[in-house]
């Protein structure tokens, strides 16, 4: 999503300055071109050589002393994709609002045409107060993206409205700025991870799905303007704006999707559903001294063929399947079954694809249409490919 963007990254003088570098590292991490740009209060927050060499190119912080750019606010704001400021103090805040450029930032934010995103910090009676909250919304109703501070633990001990908010929703308010918005008003139901069937009180029937591809696909999908509803067995970071509703085993896996199928634009089944659990789980721990066990299994439901059987007009429902040999024609035979719109397809037993890797390669199946393979990507760009051709179907394509 973020690949190629040239982002300019204008950090000001706050005790969250610090965060701007685990913030740069994602923003490169997802492959966007990251320029920082420092202002002076900044500066005494956090020394320019950290920054400088994590970003894309060296930080800037003056005006005048630039001989490779002789007029950089005008090229860093004419360049950039997007313009983020994170930390946003209330000093920037308020010369933004009030047009005044009096140092680099400044001058970047009112030469620019490009989007801007606004990450607030300070102090609970500084955001709160009357002259911020005005200017705050001077900004949001030019067209800003303010990403509001969230409560908790503040410099000097206090606690209240005023931290920074977290990196995961600064990225995530920055790539759905970016992102098409091509699933805009859209209900997107997703599930992710491995259910968990217990064998006894301690000891679980699991398997290797790590929920990373189920997550990308949320992220993507909340990127694009979706209101997105991710069913997970895993405790990974939730993606920024999406609701997580944690579940472990089948059984539950099936209430929750089942609840929130019937109201849902597109589902997406990319967990690992155990076809098998134990049929007679035991309340406690099974003893060692009793000596090895004989568990005998019964077949869950199949969650997807439930979907499939009660699926409303106009809803796109999509399948993963996780094979290791004859991957086509296995995944149409699920496709036709399960009464799909798409499956996507992966060789779990390929390197750097399926279970637990960040990487994936699938090929992607809907009835009466060519095959489209997407060859070896990280999962959110996986998760693009998978989205590009629901937004296709819900189209008319
Ligand atoms: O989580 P990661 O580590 O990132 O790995 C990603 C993944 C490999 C888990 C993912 O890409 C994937 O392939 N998910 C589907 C795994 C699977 O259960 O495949 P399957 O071929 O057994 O099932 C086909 C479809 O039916 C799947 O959409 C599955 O969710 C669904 N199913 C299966 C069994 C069952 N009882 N109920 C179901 O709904």
């Amino acid at each position: 999503m973020l690949a190629g963007k040239r982002i300019v990254l204008g950090v000001t003088g706050g005790i969250a300055a610090y965060k701007s570098v685990e913030l740069c590292r994602r923003l490169i991490d997802a492959g966007a071109h990251v320029v920082p740009v420092m202002t002076a209060g900044a500066e005494r927050f956090l020394g320019t050589t950290t920054l400088s060499a994590l970003a894309s190119e060296p930080v800037r912080t003056r005006l005048w002393d630039d001989p490779e750019t002789p007029i950089p606010h005008t090229k860093l704001g004419q360049n950039a994709d997007l313009v983020l400021v994170a930390p946003a103090t209330a000093r920037i805040i308020g010369a933004y609002a009030a047009g005044l450029s009096t140092d680099l930032l400044t001058n970047v934010l009112l030469a620019t045409r490009a989007p801007v995103v606004v990450c607030p910090a300070m102090h609970t009676e500084m955001w709160e107060h009357p002259a911020v909250v005005d200017n705050v919304a001077t900004l949001r109703a030019r067209g800003v993206h303010v990403v509001d501070p969230e409560s908790g633990r503040l410099a000097g001990g206090d606690v209240g409205a005023g931290r920074l908010a977290s990196p995961e929703s600064i990225v995530a308010a920055v790539e759905a700025v970016l992102a098409p918005g091509d699933l805009t008003g859209q209900r997107v139901v997703v599930s992710a991870g491995g259910t968990r069937e217990p064998i006894d009180a301690v000891r679980v029937l699991a398997n290797r799905s790590s929920g990373k591809q189920g997550y990308a696909l949320a992220a993507e999908a909340a990127a694009r303007g979706a209101a997105v509803t991710l069913v997970s067995t895993v405790d990974l970071p939730t993606p920024g704006g999406v609701e997580l509703v944690p579940v472990e085993t089948a059984d539950e896996m099936k209430s929750a999707m089942d609840r929130l199928a019937p109201t849902a634009d597109v589902v997406v089944m990319a967990a690992a559903v155990a076809d098998f659990r134990p049929a007679d789980p035991s309340d406690g721990k099974l003893k060692k001294r009793d000596g090895v066990p004989v568990i005998s299994l019964e077949p869950t439901p199949d969650i997807l063929a439930g979907l499939g059987a009660a699926k409303p007009d106009g809803q796109v429902l999509v399948g993963f399947a996780a094979e290791t040999d004859d991957l086509a024609a296995n995944a149409a035979e699920k496709l036709d079954a399960k009464r799909l719109d798409l499956i996507v397809a992966n060789d779990v037993s390929a390197p750097e694809t399926g279970f637990a890797h960040d990487t994936n390669a699938v090929t992607i199946l809907a009835p009466d249409s060519p095959a489209c393979t997407v060859p070896l990507a990280d999962k959110r760009t996986i998760a693009a490919a998978v989205f590009d051709r629901v937004v296709q179907i819900r189209s008319g394509g």
